[in-house]
């Protein structure tokens, strides 16, 4: 599992106005239980006080080479001993230089020069270093930093964003640095056990909307959270993934491809279209059962009469994608009220799925949190009741030790 729990971390903070993002990251990150050491530059120090960071760390916070407070005079060294990670958030287009170029003239750079290396020096592991740029957009897009930028990634650095948008400076482009959410679930994200490497993931979110006319539908509570947090997941453990999503207002993962449909028919649509190549199919969408035979072209008045409206079946895209001949590893989602396991053991057997996810409707419907049990011919594996990213990593556990048995 992903835990930044219990780990040694060691963020570096230079001169840049994003630096109130790092107070929010360091908040974060002490949240999840990680130890933070805070090493302000003396530009860094300009933008948010030593004391704040201190006070969010809870631990004394760093800013010179010539620190006293470490017994041996070796701050530029011990800080990152022992390190999980190594952080700059933000970087400046400066300190990129000195990143490529090993200069030592403060104690965050000497650090980061100084970093273990595993093998190196004999370091037993790494202490990778990750850095979150951000600079007006001409800094970024000129071509000394564009150069300074493949350079790091070629050494092996790991470069988060920058995001794109509006800048303190009234421009707007490239260069923004990430939101410290971002950076927090970036971070999650490497710590992950690559389970699904080299897999291609297609996945379903969210509920559908059957127009009636223009301005009315029928749809359902779906919030899409349960089938984000799972395309997040997957591609937390190395997977290629595609989600198509229904009417919802969840934020697309880092590098999940998102499409966005609104019926049942163009979720199938989008489905059948990107098929092609994918390892794992995962139904996680409510898709409506029924639509209007005939949406109105314009509003419908109000009579005061009864209304009766006639519906026909939507195809059922789960069932149609399992029963071809060249199927993914088919998952389905069964959300029932009662009766979970005949319910769900039912449409894994009458669908042919690898695996059925069942949860009772009061239990994942909407809420943040879920708990589930696994259907597969082997039986049922309860999950217990977490957030529904912790049952999305752990659903992607489980998918994982099902494809490695294959
Ligand atoms: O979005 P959230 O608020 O986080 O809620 C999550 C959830 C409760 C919607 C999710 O966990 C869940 O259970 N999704 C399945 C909902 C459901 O009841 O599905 P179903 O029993 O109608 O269908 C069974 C399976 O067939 C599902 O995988 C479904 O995606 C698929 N299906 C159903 C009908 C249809 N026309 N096409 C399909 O692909």
């Amino acid at each position: 599992m992903a835990s930044l729990s219990g780990k040694r971390i060691v963020l570096g903070v230079t001169g840049g106005i994003a630096a109130y993002k790092s107070a929010e990251l360091t908040r974060l990150l002490v949240k999840a239980g990680a130890m933070v050491d805070v090493v302000l530059t003396e530009a860094g120090a300009r933008f948010v006080g030593a004391t704040t960071f201190q006070a969010l760390s809870g631990r004394p916070v760093w800013t010179s080479l010539w620190d006293e407070r470490m017994p041996n005079a070796m701050a530029h060294i011990d800080l990152t001993r022992g390190a999980d990670l190594l952080l700059v958030v933000p970087a400046t287009a400066n300190f990129l230089v000195k990143l490529v170029h090993g200069m030592a003239d403060d104690l965050l750079s000497t650090l980061c020069l100084a970093r273990p290396r595993a093998g190196v020096d004999g370091a037993l592991r790494d202490c990778p270093l990750f850095v979150a740029p951000a600079m007006n957009r001409q800094m970024w897009e000129s071509p000394a930093t564009q150069r300074n930028v493949t350079q790091l990634r070629d050494d092996g650095l790991h470069i988060l964003g920058p995001g794109s948008g509006d800048q303190a400076c009234g421009e707007m482009g490239d260069g923004r640095m990430l939101e410290a959410a971002e950076i927090f679930a970036a971070l999650e994200a490497s710590l992950c056990p690559k389970l699904l490497a080299r897999k291609r993931v297609l996945l379903t979110a969210g509920p559908t909307f059957e127009a009636l006319d223009p301005v009315r539908g029928l749809t359902n509570s779906s919030s899409g959270k349960m089938g984000f947090a799972l395309a997040r997941a997957c591609a937390e453990a190395g997977a290629e993934v595609t989600l198509v999503a229904g009417p919802v207002t969840q934020t697309t993962p880092a590098g999940v491809t998102r499409i966005d449909v609104t019926s049942a028919l163009q979720m199938r649509d989008a489905v059948l279209a990107n098929l092609g190549g994918q390892n794992v199919f995962i139904a996680v969408a409510a898709v409506a059962d029924y639509r209007p035979a005939a949406p109105a072209d314009h509003k419908i008045k109000k009579s005061g009469q009864p209304l009766s409206i006639e519906l026909v079946p939507n195809p059922d895209i789960l069932a149609e994608v399992a029963s071809r001949s060249d199927a993914p590893f088919c998952v389905g989602f069964a959300a029932e009220s009662r009766n979970l396991a005949e319910y769900a053991e039912g449409k894994r057997k009458a669908k042919n799925l690898a695996l059925v996810v069942g949860n009772l409707v009061q239990d994942g419907l909407g809420g943040d949190i879920n708990a589930v049990t696994l259907f597969d011919a082997a039986g049922a594996h309860p999950l217990p009741a977490a957030e529904k990213l912790e049952v999305a990593r752990g659903i992607v556990a489980h998918i994982a030790s099902m494809l490695a048995t294959r």
